[in-house]
């Protein structure tokens, strides 16, 4: 996608620069490498949304980890959450006794996190955090810990830096809110 013309049809107004980004993953990397110093944890991202922030945070960590992925959806196409959380693909790495670190690339009615916790936690694993990019804590339906995270956000929908509208918009390389007419040309479509 070329990075001006398109991208200042769809996007309203950038609510977190490349700069901010790159601010938050070396504070975060600075303060997971302390909290996992001397461990091995298993970093286990949580898909498609948090792979931008992933390769980023990861490589502010000092430790030695061990990655691995899931892929749970609880939004299908939609703008909302369905409400149900459904695993659409299972990581490989057996996960008992195992430190573990879900990245994700924002935690909103909490329903996915807590879902992914519990799956990692009821198979054995010694701990069970999690680092997400945003917090969109107003939103929030469930008691769930959102351990580390880059920033708070508001209600809005926001898309770029993996975060998609649609499954589209993920290559934006900083986040900001859609413009109201492009969820209007899409519900059309
Ligand atoms: P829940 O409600 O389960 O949702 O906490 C978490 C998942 O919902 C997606 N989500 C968004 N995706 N812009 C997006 O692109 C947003 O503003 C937004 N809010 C929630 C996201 O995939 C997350 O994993
Ligand atoms: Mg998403």
């Amino acid at each position: 996608m070329p990075k001006s013309d398109n991208i200042n049809r769809i996007i309203d107004h950038k609510l977190f620069s490349e700069d901010d980004i790159h601010n938050m993953c070396v504070r975060l990397g600075k303060q997971l490498t302390q909290d996992y110093a001397g461990k091995k944890p298993l970093v286990v991202g949580a898909l498609k949304g948090a792979i931008f922030f992933l390769t980023d945070l990861t490589r502010q960590m000092d430790v030695d980890e061990e990655m691995d992925f899931l892929d749970v959806s609880s939004y299908g196409n939609s703008m909302k959450s369905s409400g149900t959380v459904k695993l659409i693909s299972d990581m490989a790495t057996d996960v008992k006794g195992r430190d573990v670190l879900i990245v994700e690339d924002v935690v909103d009615t909490g329903l996915t996190l807590k879902f992914m916790k519990d799956l990692i936690g009821g198979r054995g694993a010694k701990s069970v955090k999690c680092c997400a990019l945003l917090n969109k804590e107003v939103n929030r339906t469930v008691d769930v810990d959102v351990d580390y995270y880059g920033s708070k956000v508001g209600n809005e929908f926001v898309v770029g830096y993996g975060l998609d509208f649609m499954n589209y918009f993920r290559n934006i390389p900083y986040v900001g809110v859609l413009k109201p007419e492009i969820i209007k040309e899409f519900n059309n479509k």
